[in-house]
């Protein structure tokens, strides 16, 4: 596999190279998100010849596991979720470099000692070297003791002669921190061992294809950057809406809330992507630098304020879900309205809504731009023309769409018509998934689609006083609404409020 191969139809993205030599390890190997989405998502770089010879996986587990049970799990679970076709050659190269080594515990020093001592022995074997990739699929709490056993180790492979050029990179998934001060205390600690070019902190919505692609959008048109601004938008709203409810996550969603699972995270990714200013160059900290200048305008709100603008919603039958309190507060529906308080977008509301156990899985961003002087049409019902909207579909249905208005043949009447872009369609293939192109770009040190300690602070900052209000009780306990609903009625009202109202994937 050392030439690269890559066919069109496959390639991550065009000029993808192949990364270094490298042992990953993944702690909570034995985990869901290992076998439905790291390992299918290794696959499928393997299949496109985006790994070299020199690779291996070590999964790190607390649980009792032999290394044949262990490979064929995740072979199964390839079967099941890869993206790319079943490849028996392409799986025995993979398959013979994953090894499995269980420890103790993820604080257990001496555990550490012996996977590094594995590690070594492994990387021995394929000819990788130094370079370590380690993934942190583990519960949060477990973050710190690991990352410290990591610091120590790495300083003690220094002292006895590890090159000091060989990188260690760390992976952490979400979620980074409940709060301002955990996420400071976690980047604190981070930071004492490994350099931030040496940190992903890893926010899935990144490596999807079409919020990666609102950045295409925006600056690789000029179209729209004239009137992207207060002059000419009227509101924008950023919704991911999920029919699935919280299901067997109770315990976790019961300490994180819709606001804590997705909103300081994806969807403040989303938003920032949407409202930064244009880029000098698309290097990582460029692009990074803009979206986090987006969060920090973000206008601080007093906790009456916080009252007015958030609201929150839990489905019925939440409360009685396995893991759930009884009287549990916990917001299972979120909506939002901010602002990004600079020159480009002072006055624009900016509308953030998301909610479980909802009518529909969509995620999507709306631009809608304000009326047309009511001059020419509006007089006569058929002529009345609809404001602009550009609706770019994050998922499903991956595209976007923009709305006009045109005269229908043959009357006066005025209609309003969709131009349509759908991924499918257009480019044929299946955009990759998310956890591949974020694997990769990890493998050879993109860090562009990671989230920088300073974001992740900054929207720590935004949120956590959302989070104050809430708990004090200074804003209104969580509306019920019925599962498979739009969420609560007042939510209706909250946006009405404004003379608006929610889009929906039909408009
Ligand atoms: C995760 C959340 O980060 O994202 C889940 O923890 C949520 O609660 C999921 O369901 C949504 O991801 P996607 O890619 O299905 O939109």
């Amino acid at each position: 596999m050392s030439e690269s191969t890559i066919s069109n139809s496959t390639s991550v993205r065009s000029g993808s190279r192949q990364s270094p030599p490298c042992v990953m390890t993944i702690f909570g190997a034995t985990g869901d998100l290992t076998r439905r989405k790291l390992l299918p998502a290794l696959y499928d770089l393997a299949v496109q010849d985006l790994l070299p010879d020199e690779f291996a996986i070590v999964g790190f587990g607390r649980r009792a596991q032999d290394e044949a049970g262990f490979r064929q799990s995740l072979g199964e679970g390839i079967k099941e979720f890869a993206r790319l076709p079943w490849d028996e050659e392409k799986w025995k190269w993979l398959e013979g470099r994953i090894f499995y080594q269980q420890g103790e515990g993820y604080g257990d020093a001496n555990a550490h000692q012996k996977l590094e001592e594995r590690l070594v022995e492994v990387s021995k074997s394929v000819g990788a070297g130094d370079n370590r990739l380690y993934y942190l699929s583990i519960p949060p709490e477990e973050f710190a003791p690991v990352i410290q056993n990591l610091g120590e180790v790495r300083k003690a492979a220094l002292k006895n002669g590890a090159p000091k050029d060989a990188w260690r990179r760390v992976i952490v998934e979400k979620p980074f921190g409940t709060d301002l001060k955990s996420a400071r205390e976690l980047n604190a600690l981070i930071a004492k061992y490994f350099p931030e070019d040496e940190v992903f902190r890893i926010d899935h919505y990144l490596g999807k294809e079409t919020v990666q692609n609102i950045l295409t959008l925006r600056f690789g048109n000029l179209l729209w950057e004239p009137i992207w601004n207060n002059h000419f938008v009227d509101q924008i709203q950023i919704v991911v809406s999920e029919k699935v409810d919280v299901g067997k996550r109770a315990g976790y969603y019961e300490t994180s809330g819709a606001l804590r699972d997705m909103v300081v995270n994806h969807m403040f990714q989303v938003m920032s992507l949407v409202c930064m200013e244009p880029t000098t160059s698309l290097s990582a900290d460029d692009v990074r630098d803009e979206k986090l200048k987006v969060l920090r305008a973000i206008k601080p709100m007093t906790p009456e304020q916080i009252a007015h603008n958030t609201l929150r919603g839990q489905y019925e039958g939440y409360k009685q879900a396995e893991g759930v309190a009884p009287d549990s507060q916990v917001e299972t529906y979120v909506a939002l309205k901010l602002e990004v308080d600079n020159w480009r977008w002072s006055g624009v509301p900016i509308y953030l809504r998301h909610g479980k156990n909802l009518e529909e899985r969509v995620s999507e961003v709306v631009i809608r731009w304000k009326d047309v002087p009511n001059v020419l049409y509006n007089e006569e019902e058929n002529t009345q023309v609809k404001s602009n909207m550009l609706v770019m579909r994050i998922q499903p249905n991956d595209g976007f769409a923009l709305r006009m208005n045109a005269k229908v043949p043959g009357s006066n009447e005025i209609r309003d018509v969709r131009m349509n872009f759908d991924y499918a369609e257009t480019f044929g293939a299946e955009p990759p998934e998310a956890y591949e192109r974020l694997l990769h770009d990890a493998l050879i040190g993109d860090s562009t689609l990671f989230t920088r300690r300073d974001e992740s602070e900054t929207a720590w900052g935004i949120v956590d006083p959302i989070l104050n209000a809430w708990h004090e009780g200074k804003a209104p306990a969580p509306f019920e609404y019925a599962p498979g609903s739009w969420g609560p009625k007042e939510a209706d009202e909250f946006i009405g409020r404004d003379g608006r109202r929610w889009h929906k994937p039909v408009d």
